[in-house]
């Protein structure tokens, strides 16, 4: 039996990616492997939305090249994101000459016919500049039991000026509404309990479809779907966050309410330059409108400090929304010049000290809002989804809130995995919230 050890960097996109990419190895008869120690192909599934992650796959590869001059038949490959910059490929065949097989995000599906060639003793290269159609039906190996996540679109048209995601992914896809539908009523038959719907941007949607379905009219159809208690989505740009969106999700029974709305600067001049297409005020009054229609919900966010010519008044700008919000959390990140993007040319680069005291001031701030506003939740009753064990203590299950926070609790007899029980918070923290099941 051939064994094969997948490494995913980034984001759900990608992790998902690498469920695919199991599925058509394990159709090819290959098994998982628990260590690249013990695997006949390694696979790095790539991320290059900052340097770091870059960094540490250049790293890790290289690293390989023991493992490969132990066992000569080691197949090595490198997929996903950071793959399909220009130039990559090459750059990639120069400095690590011990990789065998290389493709993008656009031709996954052409992997079977790739390993073939890899497995006559050749390399096998190739990465598609331009999308091609929606490949539907791939076989899935999927990671967890419980959640389940669906692709609804591909690509990014939105350009940000500091992201390198549309240059990777390619232009907006829609998978057809069927298609979707389809998917998650099979999921629920096969027992899975939450399906996360993934799109760099969800909220577009539908736009490039022909029948006037957009993202409220496909959470609509999938309410309701049998066996399916919780539907998620990320990420939705709070520029197309409609009213029709808010009302769908208000009245829906299984939309959760967790919205995550990624602001990344709070000065308009900035928004401006990153084009964003919203302002601060814009922002704001999305989330008023939200909290009306939808009590109760959380509002989590991505922030990035050091956008090139961001002076202290405009990062103050950043803190004043940030409090004034109140984000259950953020996900916070220095700016990264990537190549080829537009903020990458600016020229009034934030030098790296103000950055990383930027950035601590920001972390400072955000985490006693998580603190305050979690330790609020001390003596209350949630509903949560059991996922399964804990995975710092298997003493404990752990499970999420529909507002999205995990919960850690001692085994109990009324909760199984995959189930919902109402538990007790007794002991709130920052991250992760202790309590207990209680009946109900
Ligand atoms: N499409 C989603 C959106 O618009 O929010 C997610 C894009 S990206 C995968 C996730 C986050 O990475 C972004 O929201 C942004 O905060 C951050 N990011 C993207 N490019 C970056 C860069 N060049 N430097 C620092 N952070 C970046
Ligand atoms: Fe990047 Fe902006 Fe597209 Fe998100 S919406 S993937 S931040 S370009
Ligand atoms: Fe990274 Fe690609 Fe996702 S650049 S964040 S893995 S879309």
């Amino acid at each position: 039996m051939r064994k094969y050890f997948i490494q995913t960097f980034g984001c759900q996109m990608n992790e998902h990616d690498s469920e695919i990419i199991a599925g058509m190895l394990e159709e090819r008869g290959y098994i998982a492997a628990d260590a690249p120690e013990e695997a006949d192909l390694i696979i790095f599934n790539t991320c290059c939305v900052r340097e770091n992650p870059e960094r540490k796959v250049y790293g890790r590869v290289a690293d390989l090249k023991r493992l490969k001059r132990a066992n000569p038949d080691l197949i090595i490959g490198i997929c996903g994101c950071m793959v399909q910059q220009e130039g990559e490929a090459e750059r990639i065949a120069a400095k690590l000459p011990h990789v065998d097989l290389v493709f993008g995000t656009m031709n996954l599906h052409r992997l079977p016919e790739l390993l073939d060639r890899v497995e006559a003793g050749h390399k096998a290269v190739e990465v598609w500049d331009e999308e091609g159609g929606i490949v539907e039906h791939l076989p899935v190996r999927r990671a967890d039991a419980v959640s389940a996540w669906v692709t609804i679109m591909y690509g990014c048209n939105n350009f940000c000026s500091y992201c390198i995601v549309p240059y990777v992914r390619g232009r907006e896809r829609s998978r057809r509404f069927e298609d979707i539908v389809e998917e998650v009523k099979s999921l629920g038959r096969a027992g899975y309990r939450e399906v996360v719907l993934l799109g760099q941007n969800v909220n577009s949607f539908g736009r490039d479809l022909e029948d006037g379905r957009d993202f409220a009219d496909l959470l609509q159809a999938l309410d309701g779907t049998p066996g399916i208690y919780r539907i998620r989505y990320t990420t939705s740009h709070p520029r197309d966050f409609s009213q029709k969106l808010i009302d769908t999700i208000a009245a829906s029974r299984t939309v959760c309410e967790h919205f995550h709305l990624p602001l990344q600067a709070g000065s308009d001049r900035v928004l401006a330059r990153m084009n964003r297409g919203y302002t601060q005020a814009q922002y704001l009054d999305l989330v008023r409108r939200i909290r009306k229609a939808v009590p109760g919900s959380s509002i989590t966010t991505d922030l990035i400090v050091g956008f090139p010519g961001e002076t202290e008044e405009d990062f103050l700008q950043t803190l004043k929304v940030v409090q004034e919000v109140r984000f259950d959390s953020a996900f916070t990140f220095v700016f990264s010049p990537r190549r080829g993007t537009a903020a990458a040319r600016m020229e009034d680069q934030v030098p790296e000290d103000v950055k990383s005291e930027r950035i601590q001031r920001l972390i400072e701030v955000q985490e006693a809002i998580t603190v305050e506003i979690n330790r609020g939740l001390a003596g209350k009753v949630v509903e949560v989804l059991v996922e399964g064990e804990s995975k710092t203590n298997p003493a404990m299950l752990a499970g999420r809130t529909r507002t999205n926070k995990l919960v850690i609790f001692p085994r109990d007899d009324r909760a199984c995995k995959g189930s919902l029980v109402k538990v007790r918070i007794t002991k709130p923290q920052a991250w992760t919230q202790i309590g207990e099941v209680v009946d109900g």
